[in-house]
């Protein structure tokens, strides 16, 4: 194996990433990391997220000497993506810059939305960058505590969620946006229920897909381009149970998702 690519998220949701990336340069070996035993991060705290997400990056690092570290978690991203970019000296992406830089493209009346865990949009880091980048965008976020919790249980098209997503997604309406990003690793899934909401006017834009692409530019082309074929090697790595890991992974992600690799910290 060479230098792989790391990549961590709470739980599942961050194969969203892992798929696109896999997808997009199949010939890089791939190492991911689910902290399914502390997640979701969502409702936690910003110093147990950065805590999480410095201790499991500090493991990637030491055990697997990536050429780049991806934080496919939103959360994670909005707490913790500086004091990650400060402490390695390797290319550290999160999902936020991707997703929003890709909002800002496909708007053009200027309102914007972005939808994510309680933790990202109190954090005000898309408010913030989006501030930066594009201070004449009118941004509304909204918070959608409880859409994790649907699409882990697997429903993800049921009127009790769609209910639900009709009441979180009223700022949203209002706001009249013509663009919103799903800027939390589930909502993906949850886009056909989110499109009948919001109406087919409303351009749905994918974090995930996004920070895949941002990937690809980033890696060099030469190096990352596919040796006779070659396909990367996947390592998965749980911190939960890693039978229910394999299960619902191999769902999300696909038949890559082979054996998992448990882990413990012994401090948690
Ligand atoms: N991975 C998280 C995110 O993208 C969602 C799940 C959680 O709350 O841990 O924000």
């Amino acid at each position: 194996m060479g230098r792989p690519i790391a990549m961590f998220d709470s739980g599942f949701g961050g194969l969203t990433v892992a798929r696109a990336v896999i997808d997009l340069l199949p010939g890089v070996d791939l190492v991911y990391f689910g902290d399914t035993a502390r997640y979701p991060y969502g409702p936690r705290t910003a110093e147990e997220v950065r805590h999480f997400a410095l201790q499991i990056s500090d493991w990637l690092v030491t055990e697997f000497d990536p050429k780049v570290l991806v934080v496919a978690c939103n959360t994670a991203t909005a707490v913790a993506l500086e004091d990650l970019r400060v402490r390695y000296p390797l290319p550290v992406m999160g999902v936020l810059e991707p997703g929003l830089e890709s909002l800002l493209a496909v708007t053009t009346s200027g309102r914007v939305g972005v939808i994510g865990t309680v933790g990202t949009i109190a954090s005000g880091a898309y408010q913030q960058a989006a501030e930066a980048i594009a201070p004449d965008v009118e941004l509304t976020c909204a918070a959608c505590p409880g859409f994790v919790e649907f699409v882990e249980r697997g429903d993800t098209d049921s009127e009790q969620v769609h209910v639900l997503a009709q009441r979180l997604l009223t700022p949203i309406i209002e706001a009249e946006v013509d663009a919103l990003l799903l800027g939390c690793t589930h909502y993906p899934f949850l886009a056909r229920t989110i499109a009948n909401v919001l109406g087919p006017e409303v351009v749905l834009v994918s974090s995930a897909d996004e920070t895949a692409f941002s990937l690809l530019r980033e890696l060099d082309p030469v190096a990352t381009a596919e040796p006779s074929g070659r396909r990367g090697t996947y390592t998965f790595v749980s911190t939960g149970d890693v039978d229910t890991f394999a299960h619902l992974g191999r769902q999300l992600l696909g038949p890559e998702l082979g054996t998992v690799v448990a882990h413990c910290w012994g401090d948690s």
